[in-house]
Order: structure tokens, then sequence, then C-alpha cells
């Protein structure tokens, strides 16, 4: 008889870019180049997402971005079904309050059930922008999580939130930015259904004891792969900031996320919010195949998971 795996979690990645996507719009960066001139070693790739499911009828969104209604478009589990206003997608978590991570909002808002579950703060960044009040409350509940909570999502999945060292989002800096502190403005989730359970950490500007200790021994982890080199951005003549002064631990290096995962036999590490400057977007890059040497994949659009 054969052996048959049931799926007990289902996620699809709808978006695997950081904020802008790749490419950006105005970017003519060595690696947005490529794409511009046509170069079949690079794909587009839409702002970061992804689609679970615990019982393929109701997907959970994690986080929603500007590029939504595109990533619906091309994954038909997500498509409207049966009554005249439908769709599977029955909740939505928020893991920071970026645009990149909640603009998408704006475009679900056609009186179409579903909850959203962020944490106090979080869910701020929105109540203190009238315009998201387009997405009705009465319509779509605010779900205000605790850290280390364990939410019940629909479809029989879960969420355990748990703050990372993160930033507020950019357009609420002001002086002296803190980069790295624990609150509940930057998050991780676990999602569990049907006895599996992975992590997703979007964004992510350290790798501390705990955080480590909390993902050692995991089936699978999705992490904030922004950046190949702290300084891309500033070698590529794009931007004056580091990767670590946007809240973002780079790949490489030392103190890079690919060393620090690399002792915490996780079973499977997919890398995720990949900014168009990273040259691991580039198919037989140096830094690509560096990643999957050390036992990495590089999330794309459509990518689907089984656990
Ligand atoms: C980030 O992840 O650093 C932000 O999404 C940047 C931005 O707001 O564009
Ligand atoms: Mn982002
Ligand atoms: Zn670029």
């Amino acid at each position: 008889m054969g052996h048959r795996k049931v799926t007990q979690i289902r996620i699809v990645v709808l978006g695997a870019a950081a904020g802008g996507g790749y490419p950006q719009w105005n970017c003519n960066c060595a690696v947005c180049s490529l794409f511009w001139q046509g170069d079949r070693r690079v794909t587009q790739r839409t702002q970061s997402s992804i689609a679970v499911t615990g019982d393929d009828e109701n997907w959970v969104l994690i986080n929603c971005s500007p590029d939504v209604r595109s990533q619906i478009m091309s994954v038909g589990a997500l498509h409207p079904r049966g009554a005249l206003r439908q769709s599977p997608i029955t909740g939505i978590v928020l893991t920071n309050g970026d645009i990149d991570h909640v603009a998408g909002l704006l475009s679900l808002r056609e009186s179409q059930p579903f909850s959203l579950f962020a944490t106090r703060t979080i869910m701020s960044a929105l109540a203190d922008n009238p315009m998201f009040s387009a997405v009705d409350k009465t319509i779509v509940p605010r779900h205000v999580t605790e850290l280390g909570g364990v939410v019940n999502l629909p479809g029989g999945l879960s969420a355990e939130l748990f703050a990372v060292p993160g930033k507020v989002p950019l357009y609420l800096e002001q002086g002296d930015v803190v980069i790295g502190a624990e609150t509940e403005t930057t998050i991780g989730l676990k999602l569990s259904a049907n006895g599996a359970s992975f992590f997703y950490v979007p964004g992510c500007a350290a790798l501390p004891e705990n955080l480590a200790n909390r993902l050692r021994g995991a089936q699978l982890v999705m992490f904030d792969g922004t950046l190949w080199d702290d300084e891309e951005m500033i070698k590529a003549g794009v931007g004056h900031k580091t990767g670590r002064r946007m809240g973002h631990m780079s790949m490489s290096g030392p103190d890079g996320s690919i060393a620090a995962l690399s002792k915490l036999d996780i079973e499977r590490r997919i890398f995720i919010h990949i900014n168009n400057t990273n040259p691991v977007l580039v198919e037989g890059s140096e830094q690509k195949l560096a990643a999957e040497q050390a036992g990495w994949q590089i999330a794309y659009d459509g990518m689907e998971i089984e656990l």
C-alpha cells in the first residue's frame, strides 16, 4: 500500500518581495535593471504576504500587501465561489503596520466579512488613519490580540503571537528611532493546524537568544530576507540606510540570518520579504547559490508549501 502523507497545513506565497516589490517601479539598480532588460534569470515578485489554510476551505492571509488584488487573481483557491458575494479569505493577521503589509486592506473594502487580527499597537496604526475606516469594523471585526496569546483563526488554524526585534513603521518614525526593541510593533507568528506548525517572521532586526530558542527544531521557518548585505542599498547607490537601520537583519555575514539560524535544527528555511536590491533574486548568482548551499530556499510568488 502506498504511503500517502495527509496535508496538515497548506501555504501559498502570494508575494515574496519587500516593500516596493521586484522590480520596484522606479528602480534601475543592478538587480532591477536585469528585469527591465528582459533577463531570464529574474522573475517579478509582488509585496510580501502568504495565504494559509488548515482545511482547504478557509484561507487566512498573513499581511495584506498593496498587491493583494493581483495576488488573489493568480491563486484559484482564493477566488469567490458559491454565493453571489463570497471569499475563501476569512481572516487576516498583521505582523506589523508597514505600508507593504497593510495597504491592501483598502482594496478589500467591499462589505465582505472577514476577521482582522493584530496587536493593539498595530491595530492603533490603522485606527489612527481614517482611510482605514473604509474597511468597516462592523463587517470586518478587528480583534486585538495579546502577545503570548494563542488566537483561533478560521479553518482550524491557530496563531501564537510573539514580539521580535523591530521598529515602528517608517511613516511613524520621529526623532531618535529605537531599533531592535521587542514590542507589539513587530511580531512573528507560530501558525499551527492538525498537528503541524511553522513560523512566519517577515521582519526581524536581530536574533536574540529567546527568539533562537523559540525557532529551534521547527518544521519550517519563513524569515526576513530583505537584504543580502547590510550595506547593500548604500553600495547600490539607492539609499543611505543599512538593513539594520530599516529593522532588518541581513542574510550574509557573521551576524547574518544564515549564520544565526544555521544551528537551530530547523527542517526547512525559506527567505521571504526580499528587497529588489538583493542579488539572491538572480538565478545562478553567487549569493543565491550560497543561500541554497546553506539550506535556504528563496521564496517566489505562487510557491506552494505543504506540511
Ligand atoms: C520595511 O520593511 O522596511 C518597510 O516595509 C519599508 C517601507 O515602508 O517601504
Ligand atoms: Mn516591508
Ligand atoms: Zn532595484
